[in-house]
This record gives C-alpha cells, structure tokens and sequence, in this order.
C-alpha cells in the first residue's frame, strides 16, 4: 500500500482516548506547547475513522491546552504497513506491563523499520522518537543482538542484560589484549633463545593421551597425509607443581582455581608416621613453599587478565596476604573473601573450652589486570561436606555457585593442586573451554582422573 501523507483537520472535541491506553503519570506538555504555539504541529497525531486516538497524546494534550478547537490527524488506515507497525510498537513500548526482553525486541524493532524506510536514520534519532536517550538506545540495541543468548538466561532487566554482555566484552577484550601480549613476549623470548622449540610433556600412557587430547572435529582416516595436529590438551597430569613449571610453556589460563594444602596439619601430623590412605602432607613448609612457587611462576601459567580463587585457613592469613602482596604485587587481593558453610555442620573444635566448631572455609578472589566477573552471585554457600574422590574435596554445588563469577565458555582453568579434581569437573559443566589440573599423588590423581572420565561420559563429551 503506497504511503499516504494526506493529513485532515479533525474537531479536537471529537477525538475519544480508550481507557485500556495506560499512561505513567501526568503529560507533562510544555516544551511541547510552546513548540506548536511558535511552528504549529509538525507530526499529526493518528486516529481512527471514528475519532479513536491511536497515537499522539502528547501531542493531543498540548492542543489542548492551547485551547486549539482542530487537530491535523492522520487516518491509521491510510498509514503504510510499516508505518503502521511502528505505531502499534510504540504503543507496545509505551504498556506499563510490557516485560522487559518484549520492549528491546519493540525498540529494537522500530529502529530496523525507520532504517528500512530512510537511510539517512540512526540511533540517535530513534532514541529521539521514542523519547530515551542515546546511551540507552545504545543499551538496547546491544542487548537485543544477543537477547536469545544462554548468556542472558538469568537476566532480569535490561540493565542486568547489559551488564552481563559489558562484563564479558571487557573480559573478551582483555583475553585478546592478553594473548597478544605473549605471542610478542613468546617472539622475543624465540629469538633470545635462537630458535625455539615448544616443550611438550610427555609423560602419559597412551590411553591417558588419547583421553586428555582434544582432537577437534573434522579428523580424517583418509591415505592422505593427515593435517598437522594441534597439542594435545592435558586436562589433568600427575606432577608436582614445582615440576611441572619447569616444563610448561603452552598459553596460559584466565581463572587459577587453587586449592593448596592449607598448612594446618589437618591429618594430625601423620605424615611423620601412621599415614592413611588420602594423607597428604598439610605442613606450614608444604603451604608456604607453594604460595612462594606460585608468585614466582606466574608468569608461566596466569593470563595478564586473570582471576584467582584461593582456599586458605584463618591460621596463615595474614602471612598469606603478606606474601601475595611481596611476591606477587599485581594481584589485587578482594578484601571479602568467599565463604562456604559445611552445611552439614562437619568441622573441628580447636579447643572445646574456649572455641566454636568451624564449620565454614573461605577463599580470596584476586584479580590480574582489573578482570571484571561473568556475573555477581552471593559471596556465601551452603553444601554438604562430600568426600567421594578427595578427603579434602571442595563440593562441585559449592565449587558451581561460586564459579559462577569467573566462569563462561572464554575460561581457561588451571588448578596446580586439584586433588579429586572438582574444580575442573564444576568448570566443565559450565563450558569452560579448556580446565587442567595438577596432582603429584598417585591415587588421588587416578581418582580425579576417573570421576573426570565418567563425568565427560555423563554428558557424552
Ligand atoms: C586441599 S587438597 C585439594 C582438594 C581439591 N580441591 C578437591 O576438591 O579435591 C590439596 C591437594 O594438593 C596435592 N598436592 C600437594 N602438593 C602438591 C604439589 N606440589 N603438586 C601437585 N599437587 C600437590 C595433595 O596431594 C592434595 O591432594
């Protein structure tokens, strides 16, 4: 239907408002009156052939208390189709109860129309029509692009939306800033070194290779030479993390989830004597010479863009910090930590004379370079103690609600100590694209490996 432009003069006295129209408050007219005192009404209002106001109140309100007796109207039926879906939009938008993904797709909606009826059109004059300003316009359109993202699954407004998609463009941007960075670090360090060959760790059976490789889609059983494999990606090795340091030069992980033994003698001290199955050495030296090897090698497993999520014990807290703060100055330590309460109220009472039992643990977020979070959740959790794979298992309910804040599908996980390896099992279920972890005990290594194994098969990963 060709765009009918013909305006009629229509007796203001005639023109009804339907009381399903829902207006927020007072119309507050006066810039407007003064603009149709001095240059008329630019825009007709729209009405039906009956006199039923469609769009224009303001407009409408404005000739009124002018004490005009006309209006220039528009008859909707007269209207193009696109003109006409812009104003039952408008309308849309305008709805108190309209819920919020509704009006993105609204707005988002009749900024595509006026765009296709006029090439010269932008945000800014959509956001100018539709009464908002620019930066909101902008918010709108931004969210709208990815409105059906799991992304914003838990969105509950436009805000919220917008500030999911801002956080993971910042940490998107940072982990490109990140890689660039050690590509031209990896070049300089090549040409220092004259060549350079990449270190690989080899030290797996094969079973355990074709376990932990990720070969990636498209392989090929052709006679034709087959395309040059990428490194495979450990998701778990049996090492120490001094070892392993020495070795590793592959790239580098944005979420260190770590777990050390919390140099607390948690098993008594029977590593000097009557060990059980499941001890491992919980000395001061054992924790201290960790956190010590950990600032040292940063470099070598953190991402410039990074988070750090670290269990300590309230006993070393302050020489943790302390030591963090020497050897490690640019993380920045979250005066808050993380608190997870053992909701079935296991934990020791250090002196029942004096001292409640401790039934809570906490960890430290720290960050590198200024990482912003995936989204903010509650920084305590109730669970269970759950020691199937670990006697000193972080629960994966716990592990999930917390990963929450650093985990999505850019993360790269580390653990350099992951015990029954829960960490990466909660990483994983949240499409981390890639998790490793490290555990120098032998058994405990094979259980994190075979909780790993048939986590990936319950999801057919
Ligand atoms: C507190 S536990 C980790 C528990 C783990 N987060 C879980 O949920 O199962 C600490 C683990 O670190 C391991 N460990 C101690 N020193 C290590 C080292 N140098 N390299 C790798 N693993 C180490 C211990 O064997 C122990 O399993």
């Amino acid at each position: 239907m060709p765009i009918s432009l013909e305006t009629h003069l229509f007796s203001i006295a005639s023109i009804t408002i339907s009381p399903d129209r829902q207006r927020s408050g007072e119309i507050v007219t006066t810039d407007l009156e003064h603009s149709i005192s001095t240059n008329g009404l630019i825009n007709p209002i729209i009405v039906s052939r009956d006199g039923t106001l469609i769009a224009g109140e303001r407009r409408l309100t404005a000739c009124k208390r002018l004490g005009l007796d006309q209006i220039a109207v528009r008859f909707f039926d007269e209207l193009s189709p696109d003109e006409a879906q812009i104003i039952e939009l408008e309308e849309n938008v305008r709805r108190k109860d309209l819920n919020w993904r509704d009006e993105i797709r609204a707005i988002a909606r009749i900024h595509e129309i006026h765009k296709t009826m006029d090439s010269g059109w932008n945000r800014n004059k959509s956001a100018a029509k539709l009464g908002i300003s620019p930066e909101y316009m902008s918010q709108y359109l931004r969210v709208h692009r990815e409105l059906d993202s799991p992304k914003l699954a838990g969105a509950t407004s436009l805000s919220s939306a917008y500030n999911i998609l801002s956080r993971a463009d910042q940490r998107k941007n940072a982990d490109i800033l990140s890689d660039v960075l050690e590509s031209v670090k990896g070049t300089f360090d090549k040409i220092g070194q004259g060549g350079g060959q990449d270190k690989v760790n080899d030290d797996k059976s094969d079973e355990d290779k074709k376990f932990d490789s990720n070969p990636g889609p498209g392989s090929t059983s052709t006679s034709s030479p087959p395309p040059p494999k990428p490194a495979p990606q450990e998701s778990l090795l049996n090492l120490s993390f001094f070892d392993w340091t020495e070795t590793y030069s592959g790239p580098t992980f944005n979420f260190i989830h770590c777990d050390f033994p919390y140099g607390v003698n948690v098993f008594g001290g029977t590593m000097a004597g009557g060990q059980t199955a499941g001890d491992y050495n919980d000395s001061p030296d054992v924790y201290f010479a960790l956190i010590e090897h950990f600032c040292k090698n940063l470099d070598v497993f953190a991402s410039q863009s990074a988070h750090v999520l670290f269990w300590f014990a309230m006993e070393h807290y302050t020489k943790t910090i302390e030591m963090f703060q020497e050897l490690a100055p640019d993380l920045v330590i979250q005066k808050y930590p993380i608190v997870w309460f053992k909701s079935d109220n296991t934990g020791i009472v250090p002196d029942t004379r004096r001292q409640p039992r401790r039934v809570y643990e906490t960890a430290l977020i720290m960050s590198r370079g200024d990482r912003f979070i995936v989204k903010p959740v509650a920084n305590t959790y109730a669970a269970p103690v759950d020691k199937t794979y670990h006697p000193s298992t972080k629960p994966e309910p716990m592990l999930r609600h917390f990963f929450q804040l650093f985990v999505d599908d850019t993360t790269t996980l580390f653990d350099p100590t992951c015990g029954g390896g829960s960490a990466l099992r909660a990483a994983e279920s949240m499409h981390a694209k890639r998790v490793l972890g490290l555990e120098q005990d032998p058994e405990h290594f094979k259980n994190a490996q075979s909780a790993l194994r048939s986590f990936r098969a319950l999801r057919g990963a």
